[in-house]
């Protein structure tokens, strides 16, 4: 399917084809040198790979879990009008971002053509957002599945939503309430998630063994909405898949992933710590936010793998084209030139909508009428590149034939594989995010969890973040 292949275009932050010159842009010699950096880091992620050492490469291939998921969602999608997922962080923002990228705008209240349940995911706990939710499914609870996920099921935000669920089922629906309505998905062995489904005899799907939330979208995690919700996941793991193939591949020039962290990287180096990715499609959108995620927490460190402090990572953005035009363009082009942007673009949407002819009295918008829309917002999405590059900013774009589940599942891989990439040219542990525990931990101790640390952890907390009255005006 050479034709389906997205692309990543980097002309744009090259210093000598492009307006940038070698002060903003990448010199001839420099990418040379990003080459000698790089590939012998692919042949090290690849070893890594094969050393079973990250084990989200090969979620792709999970025949079993792509059986298990469909046996499920067979089971379970004729009763099922409103799917409800609670999760957080990584456990739900690869399942907004497949639904948001593959399913219409329209989709929950389109009752006649929609290929599966409502969606919905409860990746907080707001109080008036989740009240609001519990009134509204009270009626319809014997046809709404919840799908919860956590793989340690002991984040404090999804296991509270849980309990809410868990008695409100029981209440409403009896002892089976629980068994037949929820869908666990947690680790394989252990934790509280796992020790509470055996004991409500719950169904089970499982966030393998050594993949982080982040890096979890194309497992159980990620497919089950999606399979309910009627993409197409083996289209989605396919474009998965033929990823796999060119980030794998030793020549740099031919690997999208291994440029793709260069460049960045390359850019941290000189002064562009701040990274944008900027969709031009509404469909994308939550792509860029599932990227926001991955990006933050797999780079953000403070300590390199010698141990020494570094404190490293570039900071994500997420835009969108062509609202942001009007919110941030200003400052991305005459504030501070320390950002690399990274366009998502569209060759061809899917529906095609013109403009209508405009009124007499407003001959100036003559020019518009009868353009299709998507000419509009890719002229656009050139217009904001033209104009960044006018102002030396460097830009990357990721050419999307178009928008399903082939090209999805391949920027999902493309940009994981990126993150594995970017986090050894930074010499940091892209897997781990030890600075995520301390806020959990004040939480936990906040909330009142037993235990002298605890205790002593309040009390310190206190001291530090009461309101001081001198100070409030
Ligand atoms: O990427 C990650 O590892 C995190 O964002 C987790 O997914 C998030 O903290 C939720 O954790 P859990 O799945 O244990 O509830």
């Amino acid at each position: 399917m050479a034709e389906s292949q997205i692309k990543l275009y980097y002309k744009n932050v090259m210093a000598k084809v492009s307006p940038l010159g070698s002060e903003h842009g990448i010199t001839d010699n420099q990418l040379k040198a990003l080459k000698e950096e790089t590939t012998s880091l692919i042949t090290r992620l690849n070893k890594e790979r094969k050393a079973r050492e990250t084990p989200y490469r090969d979620l792709p291939y999970n025949e079993e879990t792509v059986q298990k998921v469909k046996e499920l969602t067979g089971q379970l999608k004729d009763r099922c009008e409103n799917l409800v997922v609670l999760g957080i962080g990584g456990s739900a923002l690869g399942s907004i971002a497949l639904q948001n990228a593959l399913n219409p705008y329209m989709h929950n209240l389109d009752d006649t053509q929609r290929p599966g349940p409502r969606f919905f995911v409860f990746d907080n706990i707001d109080p008036p957002q989740l009240s609001s939710f519990l009134d509204w499914v009270d009626d319809e609870l014997d046809k709404t599945i919840f799908n919860v996920i956590s793989k340690s099921g002991q984040a404090a935000e999804t296991a509270s939503q849980f309990m809410i669920i868990r008695k409100l089922l029981s209440d409403k629906l009896g002892p089976d309430g629980c068994k037949n309505h929820v869908v666990a998905t947690t680790d394989p062995e252990q934790g509280t998630l796992r020790r509470i489904a055996s004991e409500d005899n719950l169904r089970c799907l499982e966030v393998p063994e050594g993949v982080g939330g982040r890096f979890s979208v194309l497992s159980a995690v990620g497919l089950f909405s999606a399979a309910m919700c009627g993409i197409d996941i083996d289209s989605l793991l396919e474009g998965a898949r033929d990823m796999d193939k060119r980030v794998s591949t030793e020549d740099f020039y031919k690997n999208p992933a291994a440029i793709n962290a260069a460049v960045n990287y390359h850019f941290y180096n000189h002064g562009k710590k701040i990274s944008v990715m900027f969709p031009y499609s509404y469909a994308l959108k939550d792509l860029a936010d599932w990227y926001r995620q991955l990006w933050a927490e797999s780079l953000g460190k403070a300590e390199d793998l010698k141990g020494n402090k570094v404190y490293i990572g570039p900071t994500p953005i997420k835009a969108l084209g062509a609202t942001d035009q009007h919110s941030q363009i200003q400052l991305y082009r005459e504030g501070p030139n320390d950002k690399l942007f990274a366009f998502l673009q569209v060759d061809n949407f899917d529906k095609g909508i013109k403009t209508s002819p405009t009124p007499d009295c407003a001959p100036e918008l003559s020019f518009l009428a009868g353009k299709d829309l998507s000419l509009l917002l890719n002229s656009e999405k050139i217009a904001t590149e033209y104009a960044l590059l006018e102002s030396k900013r460097p830009c990357l774009t990721v050419l999307f034939p178009q928008v399903n589940s082939y090209t999805v599942g391949q920027f999902i891989y493309l940009y994981e594989v990126t993150t594995s990439f970017a986090g050894a040219l930074f010499g940091i542990n892209p897997y781990d995010q030890p600075a995520v525990e301390l806020v959990k931990e004040a939480t936990f101790a906040l909330m009142g969890k037993p235990g002298d640390e605890y205790e002593e952890l309040a009390q310190q907390i206190r001291s530090i973040t009461e309101v001081d009255g001198d100070f409030l005006v």
